[in-house]
């Protein structure tokens, strides 16, 4: 069962990507436009985002850090269009960090971006979040559970699992579309910094194309590769004992 409309068609749709100079975002914000979307591209960096879109699409340099700044920007792209149909929220970072070097500065700043600035977006989107329109957050398959080297991330990614899941209820009666997209491994400058091997890893184009079949099929959760995504739910129903030793083994932890 469809937990969300169906989208048969992107033509015309009008789509706000978050997070899309690279990785993930930049390649579905590109395949968005192949798609006949209209589509608004954010990030920190104008430069990047004029280089790869510049013409094709809205460009509203923004931090999700900065909710003044992103309350201008929601506004700006839904003035331009008169309304925001979907939102998709790939800004987002990964530090692998021990307890033991926890690094205090870096927690807050992995905090800030990855979970607050959803807080921040969906603040930004209060008066456009309305009948028909959809709101996507990104998390990942390692909020599923703990894992090791995964001191804040893990944690941010976790948290934004429940808050997709509350939004979605809530938003329900009111006819607004909550998606939330639960990558495994992606290849994007991110996992590029990565020592440790990356099982199932997937190029960022592909993670782009599975995003969008499962916002057309009207998926809530939107996981990939599902052969890693599948393992790591099922791991996740395991006694804590059990899961911990699967982990420590999988892992070498
Ligand atoms: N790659 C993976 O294996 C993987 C797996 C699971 C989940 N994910 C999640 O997928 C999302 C995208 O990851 P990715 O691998 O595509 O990463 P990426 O290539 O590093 O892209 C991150 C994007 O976020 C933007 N960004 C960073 N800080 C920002 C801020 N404060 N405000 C606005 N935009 C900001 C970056 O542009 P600027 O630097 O110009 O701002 C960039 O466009 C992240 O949430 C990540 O956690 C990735």
């Amino acid at each position: 069962m469809a937990l969300n409309p169906r989208i048969a068609s992107w033509d015309g749709r009008r789509v706000w990507v978050l997070g899309a100079s690279s990785g993930i975002g930049a390649e579905t914000a590109a395949l968005l436009l192949a798609r006949g979307a209209r589509v608004a591209v954010s990030a920190r960096s104008a430069e990047a985002l004029q280089q790869r879109f510049d013409g094709k699409t809205l460009v509203a340099p923004a931090d999700v850090t900065d909710a003044e700044g992103l309350r201008a920007a929601a506004q700006q792209v839904a003035e331009a269009w008169g309304g925001i149909d979907l939102t998709l929220n790939f800004a987002g970072t990964y530090q692998e960090m021990r307890p033991w070097r926890m690094d205090l500065e870096a927690v807050r700043r992995i905090v800030e971006l990855n979970l607050t600035g959803s807080f921040n977006l969906l603040a930004a989107l209060q008066p456009h979040l309305v009948r028909g329109a959809g709101l996507g957050l990104v998390a990942s398959v390692a909020g599923y559970g703990g894992l090791p080297n995964s001191l804040a991330y893990g944690a941010t990614k976790a948290a934004l699992i429940n808050l997709a899941q509350s939004l979605w209820l809530d938003y329900r009666a009111r006819g607004v579309a909550i998606y939330l997209v639960n990558p495994g491994f992606v290849e994007t400058p991110l996992t590029a910094k990565n020592r440790f091997p990356m099982p199932f890893i997937i190029p960022a184009a592909e993670a782009a194309r599975r995003t969008l079949a499962g916002l057309e099929r009207g998926a809530f959760e939107i996981h990939y590769p599902q052969r890693f995504s599948r393992l790591l739910k099922l791991l996740n129903l395991l006694p804590q004992g059990l899961y911990f030793r699967c982990v420590r083994s999988f892992t070498g932890a």
